[in-house]
């Protein structure tokens, strides 16, 4: 009974005397070259002559910013946060220590502590700054595949909202045809068109890369078109396309064809044989085997034009 006694007692004593530090309730999101409050603030005023805070990079311990008896410490700053990073002078009288960070980098992404130290105690919190970026690309170059093959149609997302708020929907463009559909971190297989159901899905394991590039599987002469990959998260909006090319011949086509350019050159070797076994005249025969990988090169280049 007495233990409980003297441990409520203590706790009073803690809250009446000691300090809560407040940051901001969520990661903050910029755009470069913005400049981003990082909010670090007590409920009452603490005494001014023995306060420290201390603003650093979470990771890496580098000291952002720092006050110290009094007054704020530039000398002791990084160079890369120095004239970019400052206090509100007139505020920390006030208990409020935010930092204001100018001309946003990418290299300023992170989380950033707020230690505060007093005579009533100490605390720290953490703020996380996020670039602000949507970014969609896909793919440079059309893309061509043969009858029968499965394609990749790139889309890449990069984005400082997480994946669970996007939606991501690939399309047809001519026809508004709906091709795959990412909603509510799930891929929506049933919101296929039929003519793509059961032939289109999005690499799973690379999804949490940002990596939404389809794959379409056992490519048909009608699937040629432009594709389209549709970024949606709340307000923002982004799309890239990537064209899927004249389609050519299946690797099964090319064995065949192969197959009877080959014999078509054998036969005409045989016949060059035959023509130098009947005549006795070894010119002759040399002429015409120097001679005819040239015509026979000729026909063929012909013949595959005409196809
Ligand atoms: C702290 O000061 C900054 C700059 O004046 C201000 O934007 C912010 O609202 C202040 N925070 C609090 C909690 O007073
Ligand atoms: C912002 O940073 C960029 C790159 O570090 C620099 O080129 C530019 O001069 C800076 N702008 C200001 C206003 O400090
Ligand atoms: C798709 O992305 C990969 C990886 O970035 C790249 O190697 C490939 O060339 C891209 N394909 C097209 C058609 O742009
Ligand atoms: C989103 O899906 C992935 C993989 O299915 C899972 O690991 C992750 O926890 C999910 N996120 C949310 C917020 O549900
Ligand atoms: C996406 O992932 C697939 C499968 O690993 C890969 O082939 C493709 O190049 C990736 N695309 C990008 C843009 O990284
Ligand atoms: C695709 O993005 C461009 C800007 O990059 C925009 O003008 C266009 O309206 C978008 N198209 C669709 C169908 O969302």
């Amino acid at each position: 009974m007495m233990d409980i006694l003297t441990c409520m007692l203590f706790l009073s004593i803690l809250v009446a005397d000691g300090f809560i530090i407040h940051g901001p309730s969520g990661p903050l999101v910029a755009p470069l070259g913005s400049s981003v409050v990082l909010p670090c603030y007590v409920d009452k005023p603490l005494p001014m002559n023995d306060l420290e805070v201390e603003w650093r990079r979470a990771d890496s311990e580098t000291l952002v910013h720092l006050f110290l008896k009094g007054e704020s410490r530039p000398e002791s700053q990084q160079e890369d946060y120095h004239e970019r990073a400052h206090f509100f002078s007139d505020q920390i009288q006030q208990g409020n220590f935010s930092l204001r960070l100018d001309n946003l980098t990418a290299e300023d992404e992170g989380r950033y502590t707020c230690k505060v130290d007093s005579q009533k105690g100490s605390g720290e919190t953490v703020v996380q700054i996020k670039r602000e970026r949507f970014i969609v690309s896909g793919s440079d170059q059309s893309v061509s595949a043969y009858d029968g093959e499965d394609v990749t149609l790139n889309c890449s997302v990069d984005s400082h909202v997480p994946l669970e708020d996007i939606e991501v929907s690939w399309i047809r463009t001519d026809g508004d045809i709906p091709v795959l559909l990412f909603q509510n971190n799930e891929t929506l297989q049933e919101a296929s068109d039929e003519q793509y159901s059961d032939r289109v899905e999005f690499f799973t394991a690379e999804i949490p890369k940002g990596n939404f590039s389809l794959r379409l599987k056992s490519v048909r002469t009608d699937d040629k078109g432009v594709y389209m990959c549709q970024v949606f998260a709340g307000e923002l909006s982004a799309n890239a396309t990537a064209v899927l090319e004249q389609l050519g011949f299946s690797s099964w086509h090319i064995a065949v064809l192969v197959f009877c350019f080959a014999a078509g050159f054998g036969a005409v070797i045989l016949l060059c044989c035959l023509i130098c076994c009947r005549s006795n005249n070894t010119d002759i025969c040399l002429g015409l085997t120097r001679k005819y990988p040239f015509l026979i090169s000729r026909y063929l280049s012909h013949e595959c034009k005409r196809m």
